[in-house]
């Protein structure tokens, strides 16, 4: 495993290489950057792909990356942690603008529309970088054809681990195409649970203790709402434990349902 960046090959030798076009730290752990579009990539919000970096031995190092662009974006963002010793983001930390990143274009997952029934409210979960689907689901019009009010919760740590997300806000309510569907309809919740904010707590205690819908004005869950879910394993089970006592059963895309889950890929497992 090394700490050193070893530039990709160059566009024309590297299968599915993509450019990198920006890259943003938002803290020594997190950083998001922007790449190329595949011309044949075509994508629902929520779902992930393929990404990585050529591997030492010729085999490329890939890791599933939810696509945190709207689906009509010219480009593709993505936003990840830093594993110190991670095969790929140990060196995929280091890129730069012009550098080659793999996208295979095979897009997959459970976090999408079409995998919840009709509903009024839509509530998504996330912890840390799961946030990144739903960079998607809230800047896709579809969303907010589909719901009468859209609810953004965000766990984190610290303050500044949460700057991702309330850049996301402002960038959606900035959004010629959904801008004002966003200001009637999108309601952001940020929390930390290590640090003082305006919002204290892990989301599923204040769930559990109903701060969360006393401060935001709203009723608690019922079978009325939707439900998507992604954070860590602790996180999805805690949450489904909570869709569960409102009544709710999971979907998938093969059997549409009350609420969908799937783990945030911030860490290195192989997949
Ligand atoms: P906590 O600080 O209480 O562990 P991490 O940085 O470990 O990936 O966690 C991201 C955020 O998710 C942290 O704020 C963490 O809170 C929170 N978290 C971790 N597990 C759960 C869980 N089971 N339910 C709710 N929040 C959780």
């Amino acid at each position: 495993m090394s700490d050193t960046f070893s530039p990709a090959k160059p566009a024309e030798t590297l299968p599915f290489g993509e450019t990198v076009t920006s890259v943003e730290h938002w803290t020594d752990q997190l950083f998001s950057f922007r790449v190329t579009r595949p011309n044949s990539l075509r994508f629902r919000s929520g779902e992930f792909v393929m990404i990585g970096l050529p591997g030492d031995t010729g085999k490329p190092i890939l890791r599933a990356y939810s696509i945190a662009a709207p689906i009509w974006d010219e480009e593709l963002e993505f936003y990840s942690i830093k594993v110190p010793d991670g095969p790929l983001t140990s060196r995929l930390q280091n890129i730069q603008i012009g550098d080659q990143v793999i996208v295979r274009p095979k897009p997959t997952g459970t976090l999408v529309l079409d995998a919840l029934l009709p509903g009024k409210r839509l509530f998504l979960i996330a912890t840390g970088t799961g946030i990144a689907p739903f960079a998607s689901i809230i800047r896709d019009p579809d969303t907010y054809a589909a719901y009468d009010e859209i609810i953004l919760a965000h766990t984190c740590r610290t303050n500044a681990e949460l700057s991702y997300g309330y850049q996301l806000r402002k960038r959606t309510l900035a959004d010629p195409l959904v801008g004002e569907d966003a200001a009637n309809k999108l309601k952001h919740y940020a929390t930390t649970t290590r640090e003082a904010s305006v919002h204290e707590g892990r989301i599923t205690d204040l769930m559990r203790d109903g701060t969360f819908y006393a401060d935001l004005g709203i009723g608690p869950l019922g079978t009325e709402d939707r439900v998507m879910i992604c954070g860590s394993m602790a996180l999805n089970q805690d949450v489904k434990d909570i869709c569960a006592a409102a009544g709710l059963d999971e979907g998938s895309n093969s059997r549409p349902g009350q609420f969908v889950v799937e783990k945030a890929f911030v860490g290195e497992e192989l997949v």
